[in-house]
């Protein structure tokens, strides 16, 4: 089993990759990062998610705002709580002392992933306190931007959109990348269909992804008009556990800081002969089926 550390910001999605990301791999820490909503409620949402699975992991509070110290929230899909619609388990489990940077840097070795699938602050305030430490761990996945269309605005996507600057030293840090952007997380969508089977499962895996499913789908219906949402963050839980799953390319990315219309964007250069050697492997196709049936079966245990 792959060594991971998950940086999230819990988020529907991020609790359906902690779920996976514990069936599947060695998760040595959980590190909360503000992002989807506040920091207090991510990584207490992190922490419920743990006490629902039933395991001890330890949960690390990071970054408040991104390194400029600006805090964008995306509340209006995930709820105000940032789990809408989730019903927590009551627990008495505590967040562990210390701050996530610390963490990162000290229960890192280099078999581990570092699965980031929230704003990058957290990781690049580790990069910026050690800048060795990419060269001391297996790599990092990234939930984060797209080789096309954003989601906040037409070009940047939420978790580089809300820590650009973060974003931009990670991607430039030296460490192995696999990028997992919108391009791919649209290739593993929850509908109606997803939603009556998971419905099925009689598990507290079970019941907090229906809870989550319902809510995300109604959200979106009455946003977008559509009942589809994207598990974005599973997917790069799965580029570290079942990478035979994804097809990747190996790209050039940079993250545009200045542009007046795309601040926050990926720019990925697919051309083979850009002259810069290419540093991410981006991920382009998933194989959705076989991810869906690997999403289901953490949710029933198996
Ligand atoms: C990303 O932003 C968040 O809202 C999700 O949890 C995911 O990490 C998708 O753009
Ligand atoms: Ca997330």
């Amino acid at each position: 089993m792959h060594r991971m550390i998950i940086d999230c910001d819990p988020g529907h999605d991020d609790a359906i990759a902690l779920i996976l990301a514990h069936r599947h791999a060695d998760v040595v820490g959980i590190t909360a990062v503000a992002g989807n909503a506040p920091l207090e409620a991510t990584a207490a949402n992190a922490l419920a998610v743990t006490a629902a699975l039933g395991v001890d992991t330890p949960v690390i509070a990071g970054a408040d705002t991104s390194l400029l110290g600006v805090a964008k929230d995306a509340r209006i899909v995930h709820g105000e709580s940032g789990l809408g619609g989730v019903t927590l388990p009551r627990h008495d489990r505590a967040l562990a002392g210390g701050h996530a940077v610390d963490f990162l840097l000290e229960a890192s070795d280099p078999d581990t992933w570092i699965v980031a699938i929230g704003p990058l602050t957290n990781v690049a305030l580790a990069i910026a306190r050690d800048p060795t430490w990419p060269t001391r761990i297996a790599g990092i996945s990234i939930m984060g931007g797209s080789t096309d269309n954003g989601n906040v605005t037409a070009t940047a996507e939420f978790n580089i959109y809300a820590d650009p600057e973060a974003a931009a030293r990670v991607f430039r840090c030296g460490a192995p990348l696999i990028m997992c952007g919108l391009n791919l997380t649209h290739q593993l969508p929850v509908d109606d269909a997803v939603l009556g089977r998971v419905r099925q499962i009689d598990t507290p895996a079970g019941k907090l992804a229906t809870e989550s499913f319902t809510f995300l789908l109604d959200r979106l219906d009455s946003l977008t008009g559509t009942r589809r949402a994207s598990l974005h963050d599973p997917c790069a839980v799965l580029a570290v556990t079942h990478p035979e799953l994804l097809d990747t390319e190996s790209c050039t990315v940079t993250v545009e800081l200045a542009g007046e219309h795309t601040r926050g964007m990926t720019v990925v250069d697919r051309r083979s002969r850009s002259g810069v050697e290419a540093h991410v492997d981006v991920g382009v196709r998933l194989a959705s089926e076989e991810a869906m049936a690997l999403v289901e079966g953490a949710l029933a245990g198996e």
